[in-house]
């Protein structure tokens, strides 16, 4: 077989990753023919030779097979690979957002041209969990998957919760290491973590979800009394992304959550990542691997490089005979949810209220609220406001009379604004 041709999009943190794992593959039969950059002016660790900045030069080389596009823009990126499968060549990327924002697209495009698109570096790093899903669970229903799905916010919480760093400084060393997005509001707010799941959803359910119906909250909004909390209940918190199926009907969230000490992803720390899912035959599985880092995901973007030199392409199985099963946001998650000012929250949309702590300078509420409602509704977002989830199966006392509360959240705000008056 002839040694592949790579032209490659992006020397970046990936970028550099797939160079080293080149070079120390001992049998791998490929190399990197070009890379195409934008910043001419930084210092760059191979020959000028091997660069390009025009995308040109290598999308129209007829001695170039696979594109390997490993640049941060989705935009940019998706008229690479636009271009790349219309030319006859077959792709690799890393690029969720891409991804997950035009996988119908992209699966009709690679119908038409008859080329394939492989992209396991872009949902949890080194775990080869889209090619088992198609692979090995392609024609068995499954009833749920989740997991760690973002390496960056899994390194900050476990600095918060072993080492008692702060917030900030956790945040500057997951940038140092290579883990966070070049905008890190993308890993801290779920969205990393919700465009992984959208692309699941597709090889797990059949399901094509754009991102944006699928409901997302990061780790920013937490508080150091919502850290207290879940010390002195004995949690730590994590950030999950879930999706699970109920009959015919798929739920998907991005939350974050509280983890009992005997939880099977208590463990799972710093940048590494886990996947579980549940199958209706196969019962639990759980893969833990690194989820984020130059190597790990360079690992990824190799072994989809090599998976294309035998002509393996996705087979979409589950999309092409998913059935009835579709998606919905009408099922209800317990949440802690903790508030500075009760007029930053409104119980009216909670389907249920179990606990309440109301106090002066900051207070929580512990309730039953819909995936829809956690969506739609404005004031979830609010910084002042931080929502974490309790996991399924855990206790929920009953539930508390409504109106009361109001009546309870009233007098607070009255004593608020009371204790501002007099403090002015
Ligand atoms: N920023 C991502 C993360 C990189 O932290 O998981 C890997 O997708």
């Amino acid at each position: 077989m002839r040694a592949i041709k790579i032209g490659l999009f992006g020397f970046g943190c990936v970028g550099q990753g797939l160079y080293q794992t080149i070079n120390n593959s001992k049998n791998f039969e490929g190399e990197i023919v070009r890379i195409c950059v934008k910043d001419r002016h930084k210092v760059r660790s191979l020959p000028e030779s091997v660069f390009t900045y025009t995308k040109e030069d290598i999308l129209n080389d007829p001695s170039i097979d696979v594109i390997v596009e490993l640049i941060d823009n989705a935009e940019a990126a998706l008229e690479i690979v636009t271009t790349a499968l219309k030319n006859g060549k077959s792709v690799v990327t890393a690029n969720k957002k891409m991804v997950a924002e035009n996988l119908e697209y992209l699966i009709d495009l690679q119908e038409k041209t008859g080329k394939g698109i492989l992209y396991e570096g872009a949902v949890c790093g080194s775990i080869p969990i889209i090619r088992t899903l198609e692979e090995y669970f392609g024609h068995e229903p499954l009833n749920e998957i989740k997991g760690i799905f973002n390496g960056s916010t899994n390194y900050i919480l476990t600095k918060i919760f072993d080492e008692h760093l702060d917030y900030t400084q956790a945040l500057e060393e997951a940038k140092e290491k290579g883990f966070a997005e070049s905008d890190p509001t993308l890993d801290v707010k779920g969205f990393d973590p919700k465009f992984k799941l959208s692309i699941l959803l597709t090889h797990a359910f059949g399901i094509n979800v754009s991102p944006e119906k699928i409901a997302n909250l990061g780790i920013d909004h937490l508080q150091p009394s919502d850290l207290e909390f879940a010390r002195k209940h004995g949690y730590r918190i994590k950030l999950i992304a879930q999706a699970s199926r109920k009959n015919d009907e798929v739920f998907a969230c991005v939350l974050p959550q509280f983890i009992k000490e005997n939880h099977n992803l208590r463990n799972v720390n710093n940048e590494f990542n886990a996947v579980t899912l549940n199958g209706e035959f196969c019962d639990d599985q759980l893969f833990i691997g690194k989820g984020a880092g130059s190597l790990p995901t360079g690992a990824a973007v190799l072994s989809d490089i090599s998976a294309l030199s035998y002509d393996y392409k996705y087979e979409y199985k589950k999309h092409y005979n998913q059935g009835k099963v579709h998606f919905s946001s009408e099922n209800a998650v317990t949440v802690y949810v903790s508030f500075e000012k009760p007029e930053h929250i409104d119980l009216n949309e909670f389907e249920a209220v179990s606990e309440k702590f109301f106090c002066f300078d900051r207070s929580y509420v512990i309730g039953k609220i819909k995936l829809s409602k956690l969506l739609q509704s404005k004031w979830v977002y609010n910084s002042k406001i931080s929502v974490v989830q309790f996991d399924n199966d855990t206790e929920i006392s009953e539930e508390l009379d409504l109106s009361a509360l109001e009546t309870e959240i009233l007098e607070l705000r009255k004593g608020q604004k009371l204790r501002e008056k007099i403090s002015v």
